[in-house]
């Protein structure tokens, strides 16, 4: 029989070493990881962008030219309060607080050449063609969980200084002729595809449009995306199109 001598003296060890936290679990993944994140919440000297204090109305540079918000510490609580994109595609919107991340050089800025369909090409009803867009700039093979890391990390250079991510196609039907004037509604698409790889190991994306599309008028565009999903930043704002389009029929 136990002693209560023994027994006060055991939840006394207990209380003592719970206080240390000698008994926390250990190798739990979720609570070391919070627990890492407790300790580095706090913004990094080195990480501060002094640039951001300014709204920038100095000096104008293009007349509508407008002040820009501004916050001392990279804006690093501007989701506080909202609601958090937390790597999920939220379609009625949300915020994102992970930061845009590493940007190229203006030697590396992704570009690229929709090679197939060729402007205003004539295809089959419902007959299977390949879409082909050649890229420079991307490093292909980035390519995260779309359903639970959506925009959750930031934008990342391959060490030749190349944006690691990957391509999309989309089509959408343009209606009566190839020269609409009302912009496309973008929930609307008869065709979309995520490319992880490339065909050629040289910036070559494709995909086959498996039997074809009715008859119609349509625009393929090609969309370049850093790992885990958001559009490709660039360098500077005064350059060529990251992305590509072209228009085609079907049928006609
Ligand atoms: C194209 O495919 C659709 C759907 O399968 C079918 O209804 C239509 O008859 C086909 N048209 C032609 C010209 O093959
Ligand atoms: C498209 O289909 C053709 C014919 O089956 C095939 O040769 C080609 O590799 C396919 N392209 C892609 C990107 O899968």
């Amino acid at each position: 029989m136990l002693s209560w001598g023994f027994l006060y003296f055991f939840l006394a060890f207990i209380t003592l070493s719970d206080a240390r936290g000698l008994l926390k679990p250990k190798g739990d993944p979720v609570i070391e990881l919070r627990a890492a994140a407790a300790s580095v919440t706090c913004l990094s000297a080195s990480a501060l962008q002094t640039g951001s204090d300014s709204n920038g109305q100095s000096t104008t540079l293009v007349s509508g030219q407008t002040p820009s918000a501004t916050n001392g510490a990279n804006f690093i609580n501007f989701c506080a309060g909202e609601v958090l994109t937390n790597g999920l595609q939220i379609a009625t919107g949300s915020c994102n607080g992970v930061v845009m991340g590493k940007i190229p050089s203006t030697s590396n800025m992704v570009s690229s050449i929709l090679i197939s369909p060729t402007p205003g090409q004539k295809m089959k009803v419902n007959e299977t063609f390949e879409i082909r867009v050649q890229t420079s700039g991307l490093s292909a093979g980035g390519f995260t969980n779309e359903d639970s890391t959506y925009y959750a990390a930031p934008q990342d250079l391959s060490s030749d200084g190349l944006v690691i991510g990957h391509a999309h196609f989309a089509i959408q039907d343009l209606g009566k002729s190839l020269t609409p004037t009302a912009a496309p509604d973008p929930t609307n698409f008869v065709f979309f595809a995520a490319v992880p790889g490339t065909a050629d190991g040289k910036g070559l994306f494709a995909t086959n449009v498996t039997g074809g599309l009715p008859a119609g008028n349509y625009r393929v565009c090609s969309m370049a995306s850093a790992a885990n999903h958001q559009p490709v930043v660039m360098p500077v704002a005064q350059r060529g199109s990251q992305d590509d389009c072209q228009k085609f029929t079907v049928g006609k």
